[in-house]
């Protein structure tokens, strides 16, 4: 006798019924690059990113009604400044570009819409590193007394999530401390547990004009090494002790397998993050033709679910959740 697997992928209905992993709404946040130089109702597509935008900060808040009209839960913002300087300072300003477009979206949308906001440096320095930059070198403890400014001023502007996304040590513990000396017990914080220096976020860096721009020319310093997985669980370990809520492992495809550690070794909810060279390496090669678009992305979303994802970060969540129930 011949055991036949195979009786089970006999027609779409059979496979659909013993499907294991199913993707759904609820799985998705959508990025959004949040423009200050730009005016009105402008948006402005990404050379690097094609159907990605920039959006002006009120253009920003007409796309979260679109996306939240979508079921969405959540979106993640980053803010390109009008001014940079060594320090990052427009990160943290009042009136900064995230802050305003934080207090619009809340305006608007209250509870209908999860809103997380990036927590990091590169966007705002001069330099474009993470972190405070001296002598050629990203300084941990002097950054760490920044970057809990920027939470702070998200937390006043309404933020539901933070995430710290530089890679300096002990910043959970800060992020953690500042928000419950504030009164803010109910922000969360979704740290990049697991970030690798990965060149895969090349188009965001044009998207997001981050790149490091001057000596130190990577973030091999601070983000982690593409070998090491063992690190990553150590990593993870003390972002939760020091009060992460969720944790991230990015990017996502070509880390799946620490995806699926994290998932066997802690019990926060765990996202991946399918991050920029992702989606512009199946946008390009269909644009090419030589894979088919939307097999390509739906099998990439699935494979990352499967591996452990409890939610994924991705610049198709408005386009795969037009198509999903
Ligand atoms: C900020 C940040 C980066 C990404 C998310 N947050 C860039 C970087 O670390 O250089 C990359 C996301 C993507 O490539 O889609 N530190």
């Amino acid at each position: 006798m011949i055991i036949r697997p195979r009786r089970l992928r006999r027609n779409k209905k059979i496979r659909d019924l013993v499907r294991e992993t199913t993707l759904n709404k609820n799985d998705f946040i959508m990025p959004l690059f949040v423009d200050e130089n730009m005016e009105g109702k402008n948006k402005r597509e990404i050379p690097s990113m094609p159907n990605q935008y920039r959006f002006s900060v009120e253009s920003a808040i007409e796309e979260c009604k679109e996306i939240a009209d979508l079921s969405i839960p959540a979106v993640i913002l980053f803010g390109i400044p009008k001014n940079k300087d060594e320090y990052g300072s427009s990160a943290y300003d009042k009136n900064g570009v995230i802050q305003r477009t934080i207090r619009g979206i809340k305006n608007e949308l209250g509870d209908e819409l999860l809103v997380i906001a990036d927590t990091c440096l590169c966007e705002y320095t001069s330099h474009g590193h993470c972190g405070i930059l001296k002598d050629n070198k990203v300084l941990n403890d002097e950054t760490l007394n920044i970057l809990f400014k920027i939470a702070l001023s998200y937390a006043e502007s309404g933020v539901d999530i933070v995430a710290p996304s530089d890679m300096m040590d002990g910043r959970v513990r800060v992020l953690r401390n500042t928000l419950e000396e504030n009164g803010y017990y109910d922000v969360s914080i979704m740290s990049y547990a697991s970030k690798y220096a990965s060149a895969f976020y090349g188009p965001f860096r044009e998207a997001a004009e981050s790149s490091p721009k001057y000596g130190l020319r990577d973030r091999k310093t601070y983000q982690m090494d593409p070998g090491n997985w063992r690190e990553a669980l150590r990593e993870i370990e003390l972002d939760i002790e020091e009060g992460a809520d969720m944790i991230l492992i990015k990017p996502g495809l070509p880390y799946l397998d620490i995806l699926r550690l994290a998932k066997e070794n802690f019990n926060v909810p765990i996202g991946s993050y399918c991050v920029s060279g992702e989606y512009s390496m199946i946008e390009s090669a269909s644009q090419m033709g030589w894979i088919n678009r939307e097999d390509a992305i739906m099998e990439t979303l699935l494979s990352i679910k499967r591996a452990g994802a409890d939610f994924i970060i991705t610049y198709w969540a408005k386009e795969v959740c037009d198509c999903l129930l």
